[in-house]
C-alpha cells in the first residue's frame, strides 16, 4: 500500500493527481477547504481508499493536529511500503503592485504558498521518522519563482522561498535516518482556474495580461490531467530527489 496526501484536491492539478491516484493499491489523504464530491464517488467505485479533510490551510497552527490524524491513520495501513506529501495547494492573487496590495492578502499568499507547505513537510519528517519505507515530499512550485512579471511580487516571492525551503531540507536529508527525498518542480502552464484568474487581471494591474490571454488562446497550455500524469511520473522515478529543483517536466 502506498499513501499519498496531498493538498489542493478540489480542481485543477491536485485534482488530476488524486483522481489518477485512486486505485486499490493506494491509500490516498485529500485537504481542500471545499470537498470534491466527484472524487469520493470515483473513489467509490473503483473500490480505492480516499479520505478528505476539508481544512483552510490559513489556520497554520491546526497543521500539526491534522498531520497527526493523517499519519496515525496511515500508520495503521497494512503493507505500508510509501508514504507521499504533494504539496500542491496554492494562490495567485494578489496580483497587483505591491503598494496597492491588501495586507490579508499578502499575508494569504505567502501562507498557503509558503508557510503551510514549510509546516506540513516539517511534520510529515517529524512524524514518519521511523518509518523505514519511501518517502518523498513533492512541492509544486511555478517558474515564476525564476521569472519575474510585475504584480506577481507576493506568488513569486512565496515560490522562489518554497525552492530555497526544497533546497534546505534537501540537504539535511542527505545523512538522516530513513530520509526523506524532496524537489521543487515547476509543472509549466497548465488551463485550471489560476490560470482562469490570471486572464481575468486588468490590464492597468498587470501589463502581461494580454500574453496570457493569447497563450490560452493559441492553445498553449497543458491540460491538468496531462500535468498530472508527468508529475506522478517524476515522483515516482528512480532519480526523484536527486536534485531538489526540476525546472522542466
Ligand atoms: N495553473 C498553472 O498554470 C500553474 C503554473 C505553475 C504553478 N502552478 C501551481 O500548481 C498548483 C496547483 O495550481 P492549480 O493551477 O491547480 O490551481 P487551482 O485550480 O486554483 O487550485 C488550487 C487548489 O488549492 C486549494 N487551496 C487554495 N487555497 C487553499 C486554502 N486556504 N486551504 C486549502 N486549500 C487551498 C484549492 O482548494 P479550495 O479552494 O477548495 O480550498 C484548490 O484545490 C499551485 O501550487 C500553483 O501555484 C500552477
Amino acid at each position: 500500500m502506498k499513501a499519498y496526501i496531498i493538498t489542493g484536491t478540489s480542481r485543477g492539478i491536485g485534482e488530476a493527481l488524486a483522481e489518477q491516484l485512486l486505485m486499490s493499491e493506494n491509500s490516498v489523504y485529500c485537504i481542500s477547504r471545499s470537498v470534491n464530491d466527484k472524487l469520493e464517488e470515483l473513489g467509490a467505485t473503483r473500490g480505492a481508499k480516499l479520505s478528505y479533510y476539508t481544512y483552510d490551510l490559513n489556520e497554520l497552527t491546526g497543521i500539526d493536529h491534522l498531520m497527526k490524524k493523517i499519519v496515525g491513520s496511515i500508520k495503521l495501513e497494512e503493507d505500508l511500503e510509501a508514504i507521499y506529501l504533494i504539496n500542491n495547494a496554492g494562490m495567485l492573487s494578489p496580483v497587483m503592485p505591491i503598494e496597492q496590495c491588501d495586507t490579508e492578502l499578502i499575508i494569504q499568499n505567502v501562507t498557503i504558498n509558503l508557510l503551510a507547505p514549510m509546516i506540513l513537510t516539517s511534520r510529515f519528517i517529524e512524524m514518519t521518522k521511523e518509518l523505514a519505507v519511501d518517502k518523498r515530499v513533492m512541492n509544486v512550485s511555478s517558474g515564476s519563482a525564476k521569472f519575474l512579471l510585475p504584480a506577481q511580487s507576493c506568488y513569486s516571492t512565496a515560490k522562489a522561498g518554497i525552492d530555497s525551503f526544497s533546497k534546505s531540507v534537501h540537504l539535511e536529508q542527505q545523512h538522516a535516518l530513513n530520509s526523506v527525498k524532496i524537489a521543487s518542480v515547476y509543472p509549466g502552464m497548465i488551463d485550471t482556474h489560476m490560470q482562469a484568474e490570471i486572464r481575468s487581471t486588468s490590464k492597468e494591474n498587470f501589463p502581461y495580461v494580454d500574453q496570457f490571454i493569447k497563450m490560452a488562446q493559441d492553445g498553449l497550455l497543458q491540460t491538468p490531467e496531462n500535468t498530472a500524469t508527468k508529475l506522478l511520473e517524476l515522483l515516482l522515478s528512480e532519480h526523484y530527489g536527486q536534485s531538489p529543483l526540476v525546472e522542466q517536466l
